[in-house]
Parts: structure tokens; sequence; C-alpha cells
């Protein structure tokens, strides 16, 4: 046996620090937590923006006027019914995780796009658009079917996710949960070359369709260390019960190598700015709802873990958001799907920004295996 004449090759293991194109889209400056769509910092967006004119801004590279988020807007409340069809496909696979049906979903919906195939910049934008309008029907008909319950219609006097909300509850929601949400749709709308994006890049790179896009996104987001945080955030939540808890079993994760939900980030060494807007709604909601202890628990949390901020380990955009939904009433289960369904107008972006001027995404491994064996067949085998 030969071994591998191994080169002297430089490996980036995932790929980290790597640049592998410019875009004009999203900028991140992890060392400060610093996040800019097109331009806009993040603040000034969840403060005064909503998902509409957000998703306008990302895919048109500007600031809609009153009359063309107007018609954008209705443009996207056109297009949230889905065929009977899909209804049918969601009720088959009712029993699977909610990201395993959207998923699913999607990919079903490719057959009914009839732009499908048109890789055009101007098609793909508009079949991001019929995926972010469909894309909460989905979910919330999931939902609903999975409890022997009868699928909501979309209302077209509400926004996106008021909309989304009154779908999957089949009631209206307040003003103020229509905002919650829809602030947690902007925070979740894009992030750079995150590995759901990466992902979608990757399949665009072949010259695929967007709906293939589309879902490698949402089978690469549905991972506990991309979107999957909110919900294993909330679910460690329940199992601490109380704040008095909180430091112990924190410590006990730690002592054992293990990793507390919600910290951490590859790009992100200071607080990543889109936790600040769910901290704050945590806290106000908690106590809204007289359940403050998610709140006090996470804080603790938080606390414990101050010593790691020296390695960059801070909380991210997870880690309060799945206490939000959870005092919404939003089974857990359904987080992450809502991390996708903010997410589309991203994925969408980044798939149109790799066809503008695309070349085929094909890193290397470098081999570290044997060579030239001698094929012996199966029955000298021993
Ligand atoms: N708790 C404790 N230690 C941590 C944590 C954490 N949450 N996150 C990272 N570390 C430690 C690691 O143990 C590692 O320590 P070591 O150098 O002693 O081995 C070091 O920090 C670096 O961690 P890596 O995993 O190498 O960093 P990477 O950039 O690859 O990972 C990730 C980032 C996956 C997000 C990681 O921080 C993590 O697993 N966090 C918990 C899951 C989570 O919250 N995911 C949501 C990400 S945000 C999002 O997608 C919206």
């Amino acid at each position: 046996m030969t071994t591998t004449a191994t080169n002297k090759v430089e490996i980036r293991r995932g790929l980290m620090g790597v640049y592998f194109d410019r875009t004009d889209s999203c900028f991140i400056d992890g060392t400060i937590g610093k996040l800019l769509y097109r331009g806009y910092d993040i603040h000034e967006l969840a403060e005064k923006s909503t998902f509409e004119e957000v998703i306008y801004l990302l895919l048109n590279g500007k600031l809609p006027t009153r009359r063309e988020l107007d018609g954008f807007d209705r443009q996207l409340r056109a297009d949230r019914d889905i065929p009977d069809d899909v209804l049918d496909i969601i009720n088959k696979v009712k029993d699977g995780h909610p990201m395993d049906v959207l998923r699913t979903a999607v990919s079903a919906l490719s057959a009914y796009d009839p732009e499908v195939k048109d890789n055009s910049e101007a098609a793909i934008i508009r079949k991001g658009l019929r995926l972010t309008a469909k894309a909460p029907t989905i979910v919330a008909a999931h939902d609903r079917i999975r409890k022997g319950l009868k699928p909501v219609k979309p209302n077209a006097n509400l926004n996106h996710a008021g909309n989304f909300l009154y779908m999957l509850f089949g009631k209206e929601p307040s003003e103020d949960e229509m905002h919650i949400m829809d602030v947690d749709f902007i925070l979740h709308a894009e992030h750079g070359a995150n590995a759901s994006a990466f992902a979608a890049r990757v399949a665009a790179s072949t010259q695929t369709d967007l709906h293939s896009a589309v879902v490698a996104g949402i089978a690469t987001l549905k991972g506990p260390a991309h979107g999957g945080a909110a919900e294993e955030v909330m679910k460690m939540a329940e199992e601490i019960g109380q704040p008095e808890k909180a430091d112990g079993y924190a410590r006990n994760i730690l002592d054992h190598g293990g990793r507390v939900m919600g910290f951490g980030h590859r790009v992100y060494k200071a607080e990543d700015p889109r936790a600040r807007h769910m901290r704050e709604r945590s806290h106000t909601l908690g106590i809204a709802k007289g359940q403050p202890q998610w709140f006090e628990i996470l804080t603790k949390l938080q606390e414990v873990m101050k010593p790691y901020q020296a390695r960059g380990i801070f909380v991210n955009v997870d880690f309060f958001a799945g206490s939000v939904y959870y005092l919404m009433g939003i089974p857990e289960d359904i987080f992450i799907s809502i991390f996708a369904l903010g997410r589309i107008p991203g994925w969408t972006l980044n798939v149109a920004e790799q066809y503008r001027s695309n070349i085929l995404i094909r890193p290397l491994t470098d081999y570290n295996g044997p060579m030239d064996l001698e094929y012996v067949p199966i029955s000298q085998r021993r």
C-alpha cells in the first residue's frame, strides 16, 4: 500500500474566515456587533420599518416610496394561497417536523410555479416573493392539520406578520403581537453568507432553480447549530424551571464540555445586534403574560456565561427569540420555521446575487487516504 503524497495546502475547516464573493446587500462587523441591510442599520429597521418594506429594500436595493410599497404589498397579499394539492401533501406528511413539512411543501410548490425554470433576476425575485407570501400559509396550515383543525384561509386585510398569526391561531392577533412578529421577521430577513444562504448559493451555482435553492436553505437552517437554537433554548429554560436553578444547570453543561444554546456565533464576537430587540420583548411580554420567570432564567444564564465573553461568546438572536414565541403561544417545534419564513427573502437575494455573476462553487478536499489499492474480488476477501 502506498500512502498519499500530501500536498502542503492550507485547510480552512468550516471555511472559517474565507471570503468567496462580494455583496452590496448585507454588512456585518462581528467585532462590534454591527449589521446593515443595504446600508441601513438593523436597529433603525427593527424600530421604524416593516417586514414588507425590508423585503422591498433587500430585493430592490432601495427603500420604496409609499406607492411602490403599496403595490408591492398588494402583490404579496394576493399570492398567499397555496394549491389544494400542496395542502393534501401537507396532510400526508403532517407527522413530520414542521421544517421537514415546510421543505417538502416548498419543493412541491415548484410544480405549480409557472416560472420555475426562468432563472432571470426578475423571475427569481418574483418567485422568491411568491414563496415568501405562501410559506406562512404552509406553516400555519400544517400546525392546524396536525391538531385536527381546518386550515385558516389567508386574510388579505392583515399584514404579513398579522396574517401568519391569524392563520396559525384562527383569530386576529393584537397589535402588539403583530408588531413583535413583524420585528422578528425583520431581524431574520438576511444575514450574509450564513450556512443556509451559502447552501442556497451552492445550489444556485449549478444553475438549478430558486425552489431547489430555497429547499437547500431550509434543510440547512434546520440544524441546532443554525436555526434550531431558539427551540433548544426554550426547552432548556423549561427544564431549568426556576431562575435559582439556572446557575447550576449551566455550570453542569459547561463542566461537561457542552454548549449553552443561544450563545456563540461564527461571525459575532460581540453581542449579536439582533438579540437586543428580542430581549426587550421577552422581558415585557413575560410581565404582560404573568410569566416573568423565563426572562429571569435567561438573564441568569447570561450571568453564568459572562466569563465566556472574553472568548467572544455572547448571546445570539435565538437566545431570547424562543421565549418570545413561547409567550405568544407558538408551539416550540415551529420556532425554526418562523426563522425560515423571515429568511426566504434573504435566500432569494443570495440566489439572485449568485446568478448575477455565477461561477460553480466547488471547493477541494485534501486527500489523506490510501492510494492505488489492489481490487480483491469478493470471493477472495476475508
Ligand atoms: N456554549 C459554550 N461554549 C461555546 C458555545 C456555547 N454556546 N459556543 C461556542 N463555544 C466554545 C466552543 O466550545 C469552542 O471552545 P474550544 O475552542 O475550547 O473548543 C469555542 O467556543 C469555539 O466554538 P466553535 O464551535 O468552534 O465556533 P463556531 O464558530 O464553529 O460555532 C456556533 C458557532 C455553532 C453558533 C456555536 O457557538 C454553538 O454551537 N452555539 C450554540 C448553538 C447556537 O446558539 N446556534 C445558533 C447560532 S446563531 C444563528 O444561526 C442564528
